[in-house]
């Protein structure tokens, strides 16, 4: 028999964080107590209630971590109700503030060597599951000559300048800005290379973005002028590279991959984009291997991924149920975890005071 009110049967705020001080995150291999992510607990009689606040909204490993946090407490003599709520809290990489002023925590490039491989449907379909997960979420068209993230997110005009500054469009949850929103769709754009390098400064400055978790930021093919243009103008937490399933693609995707390594951007990984029966799968994740960095994902060929680019209406918003959303969405997590990796891993960044929700 145990006593209620001494707190004999051992449920203590001592025995609780002894347990979970066992229950190690699977990303930052560090205990939960040690990393400050129990937060506001609350012992009842045997009941106990905390919070695991996570380094982003979007974490892949949340059941793994619920269920070594209810094992773990399971061991205390006489427990009761066990109630976990989450919240989450995502790192900052500092540099980015410091350089460009902006409030954003992490940027993510994506980008290929490649053209037409599906950079803009990757970098959409990330951003608006990010933003689903209720991460902050910007969405930058670094594309200059060929903006279509207007056309994908199915909103062609942003809306009126307020201060001097540009403020983004938003749809489904994402704010985003383009050069599509300054010239018409059949007027062809031919800027020279300073003019890149000054439009892509004044899309993220010359902007009212406000606070973002993340800045998901779409490349133009290649290995050239945009991508060193952009690496200048901003810090980046990292690069997302993109490839088809073919093994041309991969050697294209690996030109990418090898720019932004001398550029001093860390690699978040591969995704492998359009697999299945008709261009085959499997390079995405070979690169990865031979690389050593890690595989994100394949993303299926699929008509509706096409279509719904095409109509303005993503396919995780469209088919949020389809293999290919699915898909997307557990890349989407893996990236965001990667991402709180990298920049934690970075000693001089810091995970804010300042809490999302
Ligand atoms: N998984 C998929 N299944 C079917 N169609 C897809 C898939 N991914 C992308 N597409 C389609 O392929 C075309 C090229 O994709 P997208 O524009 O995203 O590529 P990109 O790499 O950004 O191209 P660019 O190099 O021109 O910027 C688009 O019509 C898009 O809708
Ligand atoms: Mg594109």
């Amino acid at each position: 028999m145990f006593n209620r009110n001494t707190g004999q049967n051992g449920v203590t705020e001592e025995s609780v964080r002894q347990a979970l001080s066992t229950v190690i995150e699977p990303e930052l291999h560090r205990d939960l107590v040690s990393l400050n992510m129990v937060r506001d607990l609350q012992i009842e009689g045997n009941d106990v209630t905390f919070t695991i606040m996570l380094t982003t909204p979007a974490c892949p490993l949340r059941g793994k971590m619920e269920s070594d946090s209810r094992q773990a407490l399971a061991q205390i003599g006489g427990i009761g109700n066990v109630t976990i709520n989450w919240d989450a809290n995502v790192p900052q990489d500092r540099r980015i503030n410091q350089q460009v002023g902006q409030q954003f925590r992490n940027t993510i490039a994506i980008s290929s060597g490649k053209g037409g491989v599906g950079k803009s449907t990757v970098a959409v379909n990330v951003a608006i599951a990010m933003a689903a997960e209720g991460a902050r979420v910007g969405l930058l068209d670094a594309d200059i000559l060929g903006p279509n993230i207007p056309m994908m997110m199915g909103i062609d005009k942003m809306p009126p300048p307020r201060e001097r500054k540009m403020i983004p469009a938003e749809a489904f949850g994402v704010r985003f800005i383009s050069t599509g929103f300054l010239v018409k769709a059949d007027q062809p754009l031919v800027w020279r290379g300073p003019m890149l390098h000054s439009a892509i400064r004044q899309l993220l400055g010359d902007v009212d973005w406000g606070e973002l978790d993340y800045l998901v930021i779409d490349l133009p093919p290649g290995t050239g002028d945009a991508q060193l243009s952009l690496a200048q103008a901003i810090p980046l937490s990292g690069a997302v590279i993109v490839t088809q399933p073919m093994q041309l693609a991969a050697a294209d995707a690996l030109r990418g991959l090898k720019m932004f390594e001398k550029l001093d951007v860390p690699i978040i990984g591969i995704v492998e984009n359009m697999s299945g029966e008709f261009f085959g799968s499997g390079a995405g994740e070979e690169l990865a291997q031979k690389y050593e960095t890690a595989f994100l994902g394949s993303v299926p060929l699929d008509a509706n991924v096409r279509k719904g680019g095409d109509s303005g209406e993503p396919i995780v918003a469209s088919f949020p149920d389809s293999p290919a959303a699915e898909a997307f969405r557990e890349i989407t997590r893996k990236i965001a975890a990667r991402v709180s990796v990298l920049t934690l891993s970075n000693k001089d960044n810091i995970i804010p005071i300042h809490m999302i929700n």
